[in-house]
């Protein structure tokens, strides 16, 4: 049979991809910030979203709230290529073209300069290779077919302003995404793509209390102690909700995003001032 092909006049392309509801793949997605930002995109319907992690069924579960006909889960490892190729695929086949990626996903392990243990060694490589390497590797791949006005925004951390005793792999991880901000801005902003990172400092989510809780144990403090002090010389003495932070996510991903790449914003109840 043969095959005819449906040309749109000049402008008509580019109109029907913006009127189609966005394509949001969060990786990361299974708790945290990534599932607090899963959940406010979820409030509104002009959103496909693909929500990534290890933990599928945690991810299926936050796409069953929002609606699997909005919304799907799907398993992805950063530690493992052939996964992220998959998840890559099967986003796109489920839902076209990635408009807005969200690098979110991350870890945080001991790695202090004095620990020379295989253990310390691993980890080191761990924060690296998902923080970083399979996170860019990711990037690459969504990139390739993003439209026009796309957006890549990675959650950084304000640890990319500054060192941090005991955590050389992280503080490592989070200065090498401001590099491949700025880069990737670069050479991507010709294509429309903008490129940048949210920077938190303390956000009330497991991955923090895991954090407070290992410096508490070290100093032998009480993790209600340990938080006190590190909030008490913030301006704002609080931590961030992961709701926060999933706001501006949505905030750079609208209009007020148009003009903002290659940055990395702080978000950290003024913890850092630059
Ligand atoms: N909480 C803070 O105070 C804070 C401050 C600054 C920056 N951040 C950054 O914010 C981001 C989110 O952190 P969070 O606080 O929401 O931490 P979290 O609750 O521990 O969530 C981390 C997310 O990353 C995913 N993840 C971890 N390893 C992965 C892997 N190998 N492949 C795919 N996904 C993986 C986890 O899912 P699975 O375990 O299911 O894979 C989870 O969804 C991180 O990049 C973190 O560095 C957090």
């Amino acid at each position: 049979m043969a095959m005819s092909t449906v040309r749109l006049p000049q402008g008509e392309l580019e109109k029907a991809l913006a009127a189609r509801p966005k394509h949001v793949f969060i990786a990361g997605a299974s708790r945290g910030i990534g599932e607090a930002t899963a959940r406010l995109l979820g409030e509104e319907r002009n959103y496909r979203l693909t929500l990534a992690a290890r933990s599928y069924n945690r991810c299926l579960g936050v796409a069953m709230d929002i609606g699997t006909e909005r919304a799907n889960g799907l398993r992805m490892d950063l530690l493992d290529e052939r996964s992220i190729d998959e998840a890559v695929v099967s986003a796109e086949s489920r839902f076209g073209p990635i408009d807005v990626l969200i690098l979110n996903a991350g870890i945080n392990l001991p790695t202090a300069v004095d620990d020379l243990s295989v253990t310390a060694r691993n980890a080191f490589k761990q924060v690296l290779y998902i923080n970083v390497i399979g996170t860019f590797y990711l990037a690459q791949l969504v990139a390739q077919h993003m439209p026009q006005n796309g957006r890549i925004l990675f959650v950084g951390s304000v640890m990319a302003r500054m060192g941090g005793a005991g955590s050389a792999g992280y503080v490592a991880s989070k200065h090498a995404i401001l590099g491949l901000v700025r880069t990737m801005a670069h050479e991507l902003g010709p294509r429309g793509i903008r490129v940048n990172a949210i920077n938190p400092g303390w956000v009330d989510t497991q991955m923090a209390n895991e954090v407070l809780t290992r410096m508490a144990t070290e100093r032998g403090v009480t993790l209600q102690q340990q938080t006190s002090e590190m909030l008490s010389g913030q301006p704002i003495k609080r931590m961030a909700k992961p709701q926060e932070v999933a706001s501006y996510l949505k905030f750079l991903m609208g209009p007020g995003g148009d003009c903002v790449t290659g940055q990395g914003i702080d978000l950290s109840c003024g913890s850092v001032m630059i």
